[in-house]
């Protein structure tokens, strides 16, 4: 597709803190649509995956320049080379599923240091925004309206407090069988989400242009309808 056609394939970017139900939202707004879906934080996790099975290392505090230098060249070559596939029901990594990897611990936190570097964003923008797709693209993440899809048609700040979000999350966690104290749930997000707002490169900002979307004591549903009525009015001239 040319350059200037998949200018014109509409963006839906919802972006927000860690378990704040975006991915679940856009996920379904995406299949409400017939749209394709991209769940940008997936190829953060994927980078630091691929990192970690070709060993290659991450910045430690005690890196001098040249060395974080070296380092940060090769996790963005990582990211440029990622042999990823996304079919909407599981994340491939060189031919091998890989979605419960993606999503413990301890990807989470080489994700979040990986996210945290310049070159690696640089070279994941491309691939990012090749996702736009007709007949359109719903996406999550953290600068999908500020950095990657700046033209996205509609911009969506979705959000829930720091409670909500641990309480939702424990939910999640006990229905699978898994016990983890409620409290430390909390004590992770928030220090989740200063991470993500104060770091240099693309924080976690709401886009002047994105309407917020508060989802505490929403559900999923009432969420995705709220987003899907946003999209109706963007037919209208005041589109948020
Ligand atoms: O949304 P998530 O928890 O799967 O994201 C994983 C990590 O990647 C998290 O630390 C935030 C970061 N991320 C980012 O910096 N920019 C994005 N567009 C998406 C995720």
């Amino acid at each position: 597709m040319s350059a200037g056609l998949q200018a014109a394939v509409p963006v839906i970017a919802i972006d927000g803190p860690s378990a704040s139900g975006k991915g679940t939202v856009a996920a379904r707004v995406a299949a409400a649509l017939g749209f394709h879906y991209l769940d940008s934080g997936a190829l953060y996790r994927l980078t630091a995956l691929a990192a970690r099975r070709a060993a290659v290392a991450l910045p430690q505090l005690e890196d001098d320049a040249a060395r974080r230098q070296q380092i940060e060249t090769a996790l963005a070559e990582v990211a440029a080379t990622l042999d990823v596939r996304l079919d909407g029901e599981h994340v491939w990594l060189a031919g091998e599923a890989v979605d419960a990897a993606l999503r413990d611990e301890r990807t989470s936190r080489e994700a979040s240091q990986v996210a945290a570097l310049g070159p690696v964003r640089a070279a994941l923008l491309e691939r990012q925004r090749a996702f736009r797709q007709a007949p359109g693209l719903v996406t999550d993440g953290r600068d999908m309206g500020t950095v990657v899809f700046t033209d996205a048609v509609l911009k969506v700040f979705l959000t829930a407090t720091a409670e909500e979000r641990a309480q939702r999350r424990h939910k999640q966690l006990m229905e699978k069988g898994l016990s983890v104290k409620l409290e430390d749930l909390l004590r992770d997000i928030r220090e989740r989400d200063a991470r993500d707002a104060s770091r240099a490169h693309a924080p976690l900002v709401q886009d002047a242009a994105a309407g917020l979307l508060d989802t505490t004591g929403l559900t999923a549903d009432e969420a995705v309808a709220e987003v899907l009525r946003r999209y109706a009015l963007c037919a209208l001239p005041a589109c948020k």
